[in-house]
């Protein structure tokens, strides 16, 4: 079973998104992969996501009831197969605080571009658009390793 971490800044908005989303788009295919999220801060540790990012989720009929913020860990590196960041500044946060080399294969973004946080932009349709587009293209991915 391969594990898939999710990463951004607030675990509230991006990548509890790309978690909802993968997760369906797993169960919907039945894949033997599990998506997870967390994030580099921990601002909402132990908060339900954004408002706008579960009515976003809950208008595609995505499962959303299990979505909690949680930070990332020191340890989160031996437990998860991919650790997938929204942006660059997330990247570099993820190998500052797993504490690895750089050019790591199992950390990447999700998509070449950066996606854009809705926390600044309030633009949540294109986050969701986004991370369907990324979890879309990674789960094809995945299947043919
Ligand atoms: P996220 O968005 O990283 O996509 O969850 C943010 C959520 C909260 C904050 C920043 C970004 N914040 O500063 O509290």
């Amino acid at each position: 079973m391969k594990k898939i971490l999710f990463v951004c800044l607030g675990n509230i908005c991006r990548s509890p998104m790309a978690e909802a989303i993968m997760n369906d788009l797993i169960k919907k295919q039945n894949y033997k992969m599990q998506a997870y999220s967390a994030g580099t801060s921990g601002y909402h540790n132990g908060e339900r996501p954004h408002a706008k990012t579960l009515s976003q989720l809950k208008k595609h009929n995505i499962e959303t009831s299990y979505l909690i913020s949680t930070q990332l860990q020191k340890e989160d590196y031996k437990k998860y197969d991919y650790i997938v960041g929204m942006d660059e500044n997330n990247i570099k946060e993820i190998y500052r605080i797993l504490q690895i080399q750089k050019n790591d294969p199992k950390i990447f973004k999700l998509l070449e571009q950066n996606i854009p946080d809705p926390w600044y932009s309030g633009n949540f349709e294109e986050t969701y658009d986004l991370c369907l587009e990324g979890c879309s293209n990674l789960i094809k991915k995945l299947i043919t390793k």
